[in-house]
């Protein structure tokens, strides 16, 4: 569950994470999973934490793909587009999920663990197998809100 992040709770999550070796990627994993994103107010606080600069600190935000800097959208869908799945077809789900709501996040993913069943996806946390444009289309129509 994410929510707001008061400056009460980044500073709790940056004191139970400062005195850590290697406190940086466990601390930013711990506020975009209580917020749904990488605060500016948490880049600002866990460099002056942490003794790094801003950059140094935006620059492995900007590095992993999975750290957000927005909040996320209501919905989150998760293409795969590795060598299996796009051996199966998984450029064809990419064009089709073009089209998403605003309300839906597409993201491409490489690699799911479900190569034996590609092409895969991932929505809002739920592994999707063997999927197919006509598929992601209905996803999308019914993640609408
Ligand atoms: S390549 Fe797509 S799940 Fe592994």
């Amino acid at each position: 569950m994410t929510g707001p992040l008061t400056d009460e709770a980044l500073a709790a999550l940056i004191e139970s994470h400062r005195r850590q070796k290697g406190a940086l990627l466990p601390l930013l994993h711990a506020v975009q999973a209580a917020c749904g994103y990488i605060p500016e107010t948490a880049i600002a606080a866990i460099a002056k934490a942490l003794r790094i600069s801003r950059a140094e600190l935006e620059g492995v935000v900007s590095f992993y793909a999975d750290f957000r800097r927005s909040p996320p959208n209501l919905h989150r869908l998760r293409i795969c587009r590795a060598e299996s799945c796009r051996a199966t077809g998984s450029e064809a789900l990419w064009l089709a999920a073009q089209g998403a709501p605003a309300d839906i996040d597409v993201e491409a993913v490489y690699c799911l663990g479900a190569c034996a069943a590609s092409p895969a996806a991932e929505y809002d946390g739920r592994l999707l197998c063997r999927l197919d444009p006509a598929r992601v289309a209905r996803l999308l129509q019914e993640g609408k809100s």
